[in-house]
């Protein structure tokens, strides 16, 4: 059944692998990933590059599927999802990509509202909602900007903004702060911080070590496609 129990864990990977196969050459990308999270958790997944963060972050969006193992995100089984089930299932998570994929010719705020306009939430709720959320990541002043005149920082926050109009239980971010220097890096951390006080789970991909180890929460980290380490409070040691 889709809706979760409370006592459930929001990410569940049962004995999970998974292998691409491209031009008939197999890459094992993940091998035998055990772990859950529990609400209101954040984690952070580390490792070098090519150690399987981005698949375990596009298993957990159903993006793709594993070859084996069990997936379960917010009481869906994902090994069962269906096609038409996505989209239903995407909007009670909030994702945020490196590549965030602004509307250049929108504004700030439309692009925020944009989010709420395609899934046919009403004019009142959007007018309510945009505000708060904008506030949220310290943009409550830029909305009538378009992206081109912002920072970088601005724009990824622009797309934290866009991630939570939906009031997710889970946001989900890959390399959010891989091209940003250490200050905005920084302050768009603090932003997950809060949205997880606030009681959102939080799970993030991320190559920052400064960072990760600076917050103090949880850290999962991959080697060649297994998780040699899961600390509660961990640090970034690889
Ligand atoms: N669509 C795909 N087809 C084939 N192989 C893939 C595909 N996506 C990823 N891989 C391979 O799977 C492995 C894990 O890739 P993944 O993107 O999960 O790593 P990552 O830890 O996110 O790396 P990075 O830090 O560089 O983003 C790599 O060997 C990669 O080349
Ligand atoms: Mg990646």
């Amino acid at each position: 059944m889709p809706k979760s129990k409370k006592d459930k864990p929001i990410v569940a990977f049962n004995k999970v692998s998974k292998i691409y196969d491209k031009y008939r050459q197999e890459v094992v990308a993940l091998e035998d990933i055990d772990f859950s999270v529990a609400k209101g958790e954040f984690v952070s997944i580390v490792g070098r590059s090519g150690t399987g963060k981005s698949t375990i972050i596009k298993l957990m969006i159903a993006e793709e599927k594993p070859t084996e193992g069990q997936v379960g995100v917010l009481g869906w089984d994902l090994n069962k999802i269906k096609d038409r089930q996505v989209p239903e299932f995407r909007r009670q998570l909030g994702v945020v990509f490196q590549d965030y994929k602004l509307l250049t010719r929108k504004t700030v705020y439309e692009n925020v509202a944009y989010a709420m306009v395609v899934s046919g939430q009403s004019v009142v709720k959007i007018r309510k909602t945009v505000p708060q959320v904008l506030d949220l990541v310290g943009l409550k002043d830029k909305g009538r900007r378009f992206p081109k005149e912002l920072s970088g920082g601005e724009q990824q926050r622009t797309a934290i903004a866009r991630a939570l109009v939906h009031k997710p239980n889970l946001l989900v971010a890959d390399e959010m702060t891989g091209e940003l220097d250490a200050l905005y890096a920084w302050e768009i951390m603090e932003i997950l911080l809060k949205i997880n006080q606030m009681g959102t789970t939080v799970i993030i991909a991320t190559h920052d070590r400064d960072i990760v180890n600076k917050i103090n929460k949880r850290v999962i980290t991959l080697e060649e496609g297994r998780i040699i380490r899961d600390q509660k409070q961990g640090d970034y040691l690889l």
